[in-house]
């Protein structure tokens, strides 16, 4: 198969989450595509954040942060999340705030998954900071759990891919993984 050379900032779709910290004393929320699990006992997440962005300096100020999964019907607002910073605009009232037991990462009442961190190790890169948190708390409404657990069609969540920028909702269900290429393993 022929291959071309393509920009590489691509990737295949990402989550996209609202990052909560608490800067200026205020809840302080940032849209991130860059998020996914690093560790499974206990269990962690890590985000990639651009060292400019006020987020950072929540992190650091409190040592926590949360990571809030919205669902599609909240693109608008977790846009606008990831347009204007912390910095400059106060994002403390674009939700509905609770906070957990580290009572300092502030969590989004209507994002349907939330969870709460407590940062274990921040990875300093070229420009962005790779931060790594331990889940010390993770909630979910009642309308999103099935058979005891979060449905995932049912939290709806958003996906990003650049370098097209596009939000994106699940697609069909493809198969079960560590499952669908147990034919191929010799018995
Ligand atoms: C969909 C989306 C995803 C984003 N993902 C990231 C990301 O993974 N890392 C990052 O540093 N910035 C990301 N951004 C940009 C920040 O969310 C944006 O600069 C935000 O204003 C920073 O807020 P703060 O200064 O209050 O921390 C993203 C923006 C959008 C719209």
């Amino acid at each position: 198969m022929e291959k071309q050379e393509i920009q590489k900032n691509f990737f295949i779709p990402m989550p996209v989450v609202l990052v909560g910290t608490q800067v200026q004393g205020r809840a302080n929320f940032m849209a991130v595509g860059w998020c996914t699990r690093v560790n499974g006992n206990p269990p962690m997440i890590a985000c990639g954040i651009n060292n400019n962005h006020a987020t950072p300096e929540g992190i650091a100020a409190t040592g926590t942060f949360s990571v809030n999964i919205p669902s599609s019907a909240l693109m608008e607002k977790t846009d606008y999340c990831g347009m204007v910073s912390g910095r400059t605009t106060d994002k403390s009232r674009v939700f509905d705030v609770f906070y957990g037991t580290l009572k300092t990462a502030p969590m989004i009442r209507e994002c349907p998954v939330t969870l709460e961190c407590r940062l274990v190790q921040a990875v300093l890169l070229p420009t962005h900071t790779l931060f790594i948190g331990e889940i010390a708390g993770a909630y979910a409404d009642n309308s999103v759990i099935k058979d005891g657990k979060p449905d995932v069609p049912a939290i709806d969540p958003l996906l990003l891919t650049m370098p097209d920028n596009r939000y994106w909702r699940l697609g069909r269900h493809a198969g079960d993984a560590w499952s669908a290429g147990k034919s191929l393993k010799s018995s």
